[in-house]
C-alpha cells in the first residue's frame, strides 16, 4: 500500500472519532448521517441524527412521514432543502425496493452529489470511491504541495484523481473517514498539529514552510446583505403565519408577517412596537439583517396574501427558520 494511505489508516484506527453511525453498515443510517453532515458540524449534527433515527428508524418510516413532520424535526439545522430532498429520496428508495448499492444508483437519489455518493458508497458498501471535501483538499494540498486554487474545476479534477490513486480499495470507507478526521483533528486550517503529525517527514508544505499558505483559495464571491422587518401580529390570542413557497430560502418553512424595509409614511405604524433592531443571521451567501416588531391592532386586520390565522399556542407545530424563533424569544410576556 502507498505509505501515505497506510499512515492515514493507522492514524484513523488510533484517533478516529467514535460516532454512532460508525457502528453500523445500515446504508439508511449512514445516508442520513452524510446528509446531515453536508453543512453541519458533527457536534451539532449528532443529536439530530439520533432524533431522526428515533423518530424514523428505517427508510419506510421516513417515507411515510409528511414533509411538515420532517421539516419540523430538521428545524434549527438550516439548509432546509436537505430535509425536503431527504424526504423525497426516502420515497425514491422505497419505490426502488432497496437502498441502491452502486455509486451511480446512490448518486441518483435526491440531494446526493459526488461527495455524498462516494461517502455512502464507500462506508456502507465498500465501493472504491474517494471523497473530496474541504478537509481532503487541505490535507492533500499540504502534503503533496499542490498550489492549484481550490474551488476551480481544474482543482476538483486534480484532487479527485490524486485521492483515487491513494484510495486503498480494500478499505475505502476507513480511508475516506480517516481523511475527513485527519483534516478535522490533525491537519486543521489554523495551527495544525505538525509537531505530532505522523506524516511530518513526507509533508511538502512543512518542508517548504508553506503550511499556512496551503491550500490556495480562490477569491470568494461577495456576501450580500438583505434587510427586512419581521412582524409578529397578535390579535385576540391568534397570530398570522405563511408557508414559504419555492424559489427562495426556507422553502416549506413558516414565517410571520414580513416586509421589506423602505420609506414609510407613518400611516398604520401606531400599533407597531419595535422589539429588537439589527438582528443578524448568517447564511452562506447572504447576511440577513432583521428588525423585529410586535403588531397589536385594535381591529382585525385583513391578512396579506397567503397568510392564515393560527392560535398562538399552536406555533410549536410549525417548522420555522431560526430568525422566527428569535422573534418569538423577543416577545414580551
Ligand atoms: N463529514 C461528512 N461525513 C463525515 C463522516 N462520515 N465522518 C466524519 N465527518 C464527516
Amino acid at each position: 500500500m502507498i505509505p501515505f494511505s497506510e499512515t492515514i489508516l493507522e492514524w484513523y484506527a488510533a484517533n478516529g472519532r467514535d460516532l454512532p453511525w460508525r457502528h453500523t453498515r445500515d446504508p439508511y443510517a449512514i445516508w442520513l448521517s452524510e446528509i446531515i453532515l453536508q453543512q453541519t458540524r458533527i457536534a451539532q449534527g449528532q443529536a439530530y441524527w439520533e432524533r431522526f433515527m428515533a423518530a424514523f428508524p428505517n427508510v419506510k418510516a421516513l417515507a411515510s412521514a409528511s414533509e411538515d413532520e420532517v421539516l419540523r424535526l430538521w428545524q434549527g439545522l438550516g439548509y432546509y432543502s436537505r430535509a425536503r430532498n431527504l424526504h423525497a429520496a426516502a420515497r425514491q428508495i422505497v419505490e426502488l425496493g432497496a437502498f441502491p448499492d452502486t455509486i451511480e444508483g446512490i448518486r441518483r437519489l435526491k440531494g446526493v452529489g459526488d461527495y455524498t455518493a462516494a461517502a455512502i458508497g464507500s462506508i456502507a458498501f465498500g465501493l472504491p470511491a474517494a471523497v473530496v471535501d474541504g478537509n481532503v483538499y487541505r490535507v492533500l494540498a499540504r502534503h503533496f504541495g499542490i498550489v492549484t486554487p481550490v474551488g476551480s474545476t481544474a482543482a476538483k479534477k486534480e484532487f479527485s484523481e490524486l485521492a483515487r490513486k491513494l484510495l486503498p480499495t480494500d478499505r475505502p470507507g476507513d480511508f475516506n473517514q480517516g481523511m475527513m478526521d485527519f483534516g478535522a483533528v490533525q491537519c486543521t486550517p489554523v495551527s495544525p498539529a505538525c509537531l505530532l503529525c505522523p506524516l511530518a517527514d513526507s509533508c511538502t508544505a512543512l518542508a517548504t514552510g508553506q503550511v499556512d499558505r496551503l491550500p490556495v483559495k480562490e477569491k470568494g464571491t461577495a456576501v450580500q446583505t438583505r434587510r427586512f422587518d419581521y412582524i409578529y401580529l397578535r390579535f385576540r390570542g391568534r397570530t398570522a403565519i405563511r408557508r414559504r413557497g419555492p424559489g427562495d430560502i426556507w422553502q416549506g418553512l413558516y414565517e410571520p408577517v414580513v416586509r421589506e424595509p423602505g420609506p414609510r409614511d407613518g400611516a398604520g405604524e401606531k400599533d407597531l412596537l419595535l422589539l429588537r433592531a439589527g438582528v443578524k443571521h448568517q447564511l452562506t451567501h447572504r447576511t440577513l439583517l432583521a428588525d423585529f416588531y410586535l403588531w397589536t391592532p385594535q381591529e382585525e386586520p385583513d391578512l396579506p396574501e397567503g397568510y392564515v390565522w393560527i392560535e398562538e399556542a399552536e406555533l410549536d407545530r410549525y417548522a420555522k427558520p431560526r430568525l422566527f424563533e428569535l422573534l418569538l424569544e423577543s416577545l414580551p410576556g
